[in-house]
């Protein structure tokens, strides 16, 4: 059998730390917290932690506003918190990969300090003009916050040009100098000893006139540099690009293999909800069809929801407006091109289609993004400003601070979810760690499930034709084994045949029964079926 990198075969867990646990009592989590929470991860069977920002920060921007790379937030613990909670990890057998912030800065960073002195050396860290009329043909992303791209800075009198908040000044990537700070602060955290690192917002490193200013040739020139710089001086870390871009636009952050390891599958994401509310899986057979394939070593990264709203970016004008009628029936759901609400609330709590949706999430090709929470079925609080609604105290037990922290509940850095359904006396770890019924317990068998079958991380991946649209059918496949996988999309049951030959001999993987291929399959309304074949 082909060896498969660890990345190929793991299930990553995002954290933000402030949403984690809060060990010191001071409302916020910490680091102590999250490694005294290590214990449930592990149980979990999670592989690998992906660490929200934790350095110093305004949190303008839940501390994707950086002032300051090599230190921590003094609220989440110290660097040497820091080096304990990779070293607890390891010790668990688990791997973690941190966010890094290469794009831009928070405008309190040093470096935007002396960058915007008059006649300052550092002036060209970054991107200057004397008019906001540069780069017009480049998209605003934070549409609800933002009017333009350039913000007028007084002390420097000139506009500094940004992708996203005005706080959030770009760095200029054209500065050699800039490049080489790049690289010394990625050195930094691998030297610390994390296993990888989340590339944020990596199309916008480069700026050129009359076009996007996205995954321009300058900038994938510099994520090989990363890219050289890692696989000559590190063993076994792993880059993993947050572009959230058409299919044939992000395979180019893989390279020739020689770029990034990893990359999200955007795209495929909306399609997934598009696909249970149509009861149809057309979408999602026309992205996964349009989908090129990666060079060997790489791997992509799937998710159901994470710490952002469910980006619509990537779907047409039509399945945007179809979006925001289903999923965001009240307008304060949406945010930018999104909607910000979890992935229960967004399933109305129904325990059917959370099952389907991570059956996917587990099955189809790519390494699977669990959001902190949705395996409990936490829910979420757009009363909230910008997307705080989703980034809310973790549930671990009943009571008004759900064992999140001693703080008195109004001195928690977010309230605790409150809506009826959702709070910590319905939703919480401990009581459905106690119930073998619970969808805690359910999650975690479908991760042992997974792990038992390394197939679904790194095997091929085939599209198979069904004989009911409400089906979605695909095969996965290697040398050792090959599963036949099938979702039924729709409330109804339906009895599917699948056009391959896959011969008659099945089982049932999920409850080892005996599987007659020959016969039409029964699936459940929002069921689905992972059937090793032969
Ligand atoms: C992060 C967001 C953040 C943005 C700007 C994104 O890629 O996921 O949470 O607001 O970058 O830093």
């Amino acid at each position: 059998m082909a060896s498969s990198a660890w990345y190929q075969r793991s299930v990553f867990y995002e954290v933000p730390i402030r949403a984690f646990c809060d060990a010191d009592g001071d409302g916020s989590g910490d680091i102590a917290g999250l490694i005294a929470k290590l214990d449930y991860l592990q149980w979990l069977g999670v592989d690998c932690v992906w660490l929200l920002p934790f350095f110093d920060s305004p949190l303008r921007d839940g501390g994707y506003d950086v002032r300051d790379f090599r230190a921590v937030l003094r609220e989440f613990g110290t660097i040497d918190d820091v080096h304990r909670l990779v070293g607890e990890v390891h010790r668990r057998g688990m791997r973690i990969i941190a966010d890094m912030l290469i794009n831009h800065t928070s405008d309190t960073h040093e470096w935007f300090q002396e960058a915007r002195k008059p006649g300052s050396a550092q002036r060209d860290w970054y991107v200057w003009s004397d008019t906001d009329q540069r780069y017009r043909d480049a998209r605003i992303i934070f549409l609800d916050h933002e009017a333009s791209n350039w913000t007028w800075d007084e002390q420097a009198g000139a506009y500094y040009w940004h992708r996203f908040y005005h706080h959030q000044p770009d760095l200029n990537f054209d500065n050699a100098e800039v490049r080489d700070a790049m690289l010394d602060e990625i050195r930094f955290w691998l030297d610390v000893g994390f296993d990888g690192l989340r590339l944020d917002a990596v199309p916008y490193l480069i700026e050129r006139e009359g076009t996007s200013c996205e995954n321009l040739p300058e900038t994938h020139a510099y994520l090989k540099q990363v890219r050289a710089m890692i696989d000559a001086e590190f063993d076994d870390r792993v880059i993993l690009a947050e572009a959230n871009q058409w299919p044939h636009d992000v395979v180019a952050y893989f390279g020739d293999g020689d770029e990034c390891h990893m990359a999200y599958h955007f795209p495929l994401m909306p399609r997934l909800y598009m696909a249970l509310r149509r009861g149809d899986a057309t979408s999602l057979v026309e992205i996964l069809n349009d989908t090129p394939a990666i060079p060997a070593g790489c791997q992509w990264g799937i998710f159901l929801r994470n710490h952002d709203e469910l980006t619509l970016e990537m779907v047409t004008p039509q399945d945007r407006d179809y979006m925001w009628h289903e999923y965001a029936p009240d307008p304060a759901m949406k945010s930018n091109l999104g909607i910000r609400r979890r992935l229960a609330s967004l399933l109305d709590g129904d325990r059917a289609r959370i099952e389907l949706l991570h059956s996917l999430l587990l099955s189809l090709p790519g390494s699977p993004f669990l959001y902190y929470g949705d395996e409990i079925g936490m829910g979420d609080d757009y009363s909230l400003p910008d997307r705080d609604g989703l980034r809310t105290p973790m549930q671990w037990t009943a009571g008004p601070t759900a064992g999140f922290s001693s703080a008195a509940p109004t001195d928690l850095y977010l309230p605790v979810i409150s809506a009826p359904g959702f709070r910590p006396d319905v939703v919480n770890v401990a009581d459905q760690r106690a119930d073998d019924g619970s969808l805690l317990n359910w999650v975690r068998s479908m991760l042992a499930l997974r792990s038992a079958h390394p197939v679904l991380g790194r095997g091929r991946f085939e599209l198979v034709g069904t004989s009911h649209p409400a089906a979605f059918a695909f095969l996965r496949g290697d040398d050792e084994e090959t599963i036949l996988a099938i979702a039924n999309f729709s409330a109804e049951p339906v009895g599917v045949t699948v056009d391959a030959d896959v011969g008659r001999a099945g089982t049932s993987i999920t409850d080892a029964v005996p599987v007659d291929l020959g016969e039409p399959l029964e699936i459940a309304g929002h069921g689905f079926r992972w059937i090793a074949i032969g």
